[in-house]
């Protein structure tokens, strides 16, 4: 047996929690997935799409008339010109986009700064192209950066700075005042940066997405990812994308060709005539705020204790009022006793830090939540009696 690239990796937490989550057919707020049914608009645009004969190896860039729409949405939203010919790669899902430009830059020995809680590839992705990660950690409940302590952490050996906005899974959202003070710390360096915003239509209470896309400096050094899985309520689809300068970009397709080559051609097809209609995606966060909104108010009564979520599919809440375990015991009592599955915090921190909270996916059926609920407030009343 070779040596293994990755030691310290094993089961995720998604796994080990949606595994006890079916053992005890508790309800998953768990994953970040709906359990509604996605648009049945884009589902004909996709079956026309494959009928009409979309079904060879698309572009390796993908397909040129799904980039022209993107580009076109990026100029409406964030007033930025993207060159769809050169700037944009359509991949099967935003962790493979993240993967592949991470693959692209960084080289043995190379550091890149990541922000915990952190979603779960980064760390693994820097490690297995011999990157060093250098994590810095953010703690509740306003998971704010400190641009001070970025500023120290960055040495000669830095080589990419790795952000998430609308994050997960604090639900906290960058400002355009960070996007300021990062766009300061890398100017004159040869930082590049990774901007994960596959949320990036899921903002909350007026709260605009502030994209590294909008900032021409900060995106002159970046890696944009986007996902369609999160706009269009079809994260198995696994189609996302990255935008790029020309000369990242060329990078970028360098590994993507040899890996992925290209992304399936019926739903590139599908998804460029779907996109004509912003509503589509536009309506995303005031049907996904309500959502958050109702569930909290079906724990108004509770224990748990909800942090501000700004955006995301996720709210996290502090169950220190109920107990005092670890995140992950409590995590698994909440399965077992009460029957709702939830990710413990601890698990997007590479040293499992433990600050009594949970992350709750809010993005399901009104009778979901309210079935969760009331399995919450019920596991909290015989807690009271013991
Ligand atoms: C922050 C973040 N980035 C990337 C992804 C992955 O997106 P995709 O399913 O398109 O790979 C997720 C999915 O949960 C996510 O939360």
């Amino acid at each position: 047996m070779p040596e293994s690239k990755l030691p310290a990796v094993g089961e995720t937490i998604f796994t080990t929690i949606s595994a006890l989550s079916n053992k005890y057919t508790a309800i998953n707020l768990g994953q970040g997935f709906p359990d509604f049914e996605m648009n049945n608009g884009l589902i004909k645009c996709v079956y026309d799409a494959m009928k009409d004969g979309h079904n060879q190896y698309a572009n390796s860039g993908g397909s040129l008339k799904l980039r022209a729409a993107i580009s076109k949405k990026i100029l409406n939203l964030y007033g930025s010109i993207v060159d769809p010919n050169h700037e944009i790669c359509i991949t099967p899902g935003a962790t493979y986009a993240i993967y592949t430009a991470i693959t692209s830059i960084i080289h043995p020995g190379d550091e890149v700064i990541i922000f915990e809680p952190a979603y779960d590839s980064y760390v693994p992705n820097v490690k297995v192209n011999g990157g060093v990660p250098v994590l810095i950690s953010l703690e509740g409940p306003d998971f704010k950066i400190d641009w001070d302590k970025v500023k120290s952490k960055v040495s000669a050996r830095t080589r990419l700075i790795i952000i998430n906005s609308p994050h997960n899974p604090t639900g906290t959202i960058l400002e355009g005042a960070d996007l300021l003070a990062l766009q300061a710390i890398v100017k004159d360096t040869n930082i590049l940066v990774v901007s994960d915003e596959v949320y990036e239509h899921i903002t909350f209470d007026n709260k605009k997405h502030q994209s590294v896309l909008s900032f021409p400096d900060l995106f002159s050094r970046s890696f944009a990812i986007y996902s369609f899985g999160k706009v269009y309520n079809c994260t198995g689809w696994k189609v996302g994308y990255c935008v790029a300068p020309a000369k990242l970009m060329r990078e970028f397709l360098k590994i993507h060709q040899f890996n992925a080559f290209s992304t399936n051609s019926f739903v590139q097809e599908g998804l460029a005539n779907f996109l004509e209609d912003s509503a589509q995606y536009l309506s995303l966060s005031v049907i996904l705020q309500e959502k958050r909104d109702f569930f909290s108010k079906l724990l108004s009564e509770s224990q748990l204790k909800p942090l501000p979520s700004l955006g995301t599919y996720f709210q996290l809440y502090d169950y220190s009022a109920i107990s005092a375990k670890k995140e992950i015991d409590f995590a698994k009592q909440l399965i077992t006793d009460a029957g709702v599955a939830a990710i413990p915090v601890s698990a997007f921190y590479q040293e499992g830090k433990n600050q009594s909270l949970l992350r709750f996916c809010f993005v399901k059926k009104e009778s979901t939540l309210v079935k969760a609920a009331e399995r919450i407030l019920a596991f909290e009343r015989t807690c009271a009696v013991l």
